[in-house]
């Protein structure tokens, strides 16, 4: 059986070792800070295992040395945005945290794939790699599947059809560049375009750029977890099980739409070697153009980044 750690047992995190354990997709290892945290959580879980029928090892920790030989590694540890916060107001901040705890995994699992969630998004995955030193397939964030999961729900929502009906993908970064790709939305097989109006799709692009604050908002305190939790499964089930599905995700490019060493939002081939293939889809000029700008913007936050050490 494969092995997942979980570094953070906040919202996002047991959520998703809960998942991840739920589908039987590895044992699952889910370390933080706190003491006690992470042991009362994976207890709880492991008690409503004979419920949920499931059979993987689940463990809890704080000790790093329990994460060893992790096939998979899911950083959510850090802070989650207040209202009225940016994901970019959390840099400095979770930049120390997401340090630490990559180099505490590399030095137990120095093979293993990581997955981002930590905001800001791109900026951390960038982070990650830089700390781990691991080859930049094996390194990726988690943000395009949960954007397009978004606009998917926010087009079946105006269109009251069955978001299963929608095809739709998000590019680009997690937050303001976010770039929507309309030509390339379907519901039930027609392109979105010939079903809403451009004001309609602009306001529905919007409503998904601002999704994650329209819950931090409503929350008060802490910020989403189910949608992101849903799709770090999705991820590390095309990983482990090796399925090379094409999603939306934070990704190295190098050359691809005419970008290069950037960690950027792209459609990309997931298996058990990682981001096995940066997916070029048919971009017109407008489209990658916002593209372009959207990783010229990570690679400018990337480098205030570096100057914070
Ligand atoms: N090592 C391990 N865990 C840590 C560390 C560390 N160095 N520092 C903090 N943590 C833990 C905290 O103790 C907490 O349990 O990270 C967890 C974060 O959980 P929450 O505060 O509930 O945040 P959550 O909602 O899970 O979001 C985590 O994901 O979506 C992003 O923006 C979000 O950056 C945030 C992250």
């Amino acid at each position: 059986m494969a092995k997942v750690t979980v570094v953070g047992a906040g919202f996002v995190g047991r959520t998703a070792a809960m998942r991840i354990a739920q589908r039987g997709l590895a044992d699952v290892c889910l370390i933080d800070i706190i003491e006690g945290w992470p042991q009362g959580i994976v207890l709880d879980l492991k008690h409503s295992a004979p419920v949920e029928r499931f059979e993987v090892e689940i463990v809890g920790t704080n000790d790093y040395k329990e994460t060893a030989n992790s096939d998979v590694t899911v950083i959510t540890a850090g802070f989650p945005r207040q209202p009225g916060m940016s994901r970019m107001d959390l840099l400095g901040k979770n930049a120390e945290i997401v340090r630490s705890a990559v180099e505490q995994v590399t030095e137990h699992s120095p093979n293993t794939m990581m997955i981002t969630v930590t905001n800001p998004l791109d900026e951390m995955t960038f982070l990650a790699a830089e700390v781990s030193g691991s080859p930049r397939e094996r390194v990726m964030g988690m943000a395009g599947v949960l954007d397009s999961a978004r606009l998917v729900h926010y087009i079946a929502e105006e269109l009251k059809v069955s978001p299963l009906s929608v095809e739709a993908m998000t590019l680009g970064s997690h937050g303001e560049q976010m770039v929507p790709l309309p030509r390339h939305a379907k519901v039930d097989g027609k392109p979105l375009t010939d079903l809403a109006d451009a004001e309609t799709l602009n306001r529905l692009y919007e409503r998904t750029a601002n999704a994650g604050a329209e819950v931090v908002s409503l929350l008060q305190k802490g910020s989403a977890f189910y949608a992101p939790s849903a799709s770090v499964a999705k991820m590390v089930n095309a990983i482990l099980g090796d399925t090379k599905e094409v999603m939306p995700v934070c990704a190295w490019v190098s050359g691809e739409y005419g970008i290069s060493d950037v960690f950027v939002g792209v459609p990309a081939r997931l298996g058990r070697a990682g981001v096995e293939e940066v997916v070029e889809m048919d971009l017109n000029e407008d489209e990658l153009n916002q593209l372009r700008e959207a990783a010229e913007a990570i690679k400018a936050k990337c480098a205030e980044l570096e100057k914070l050490g």
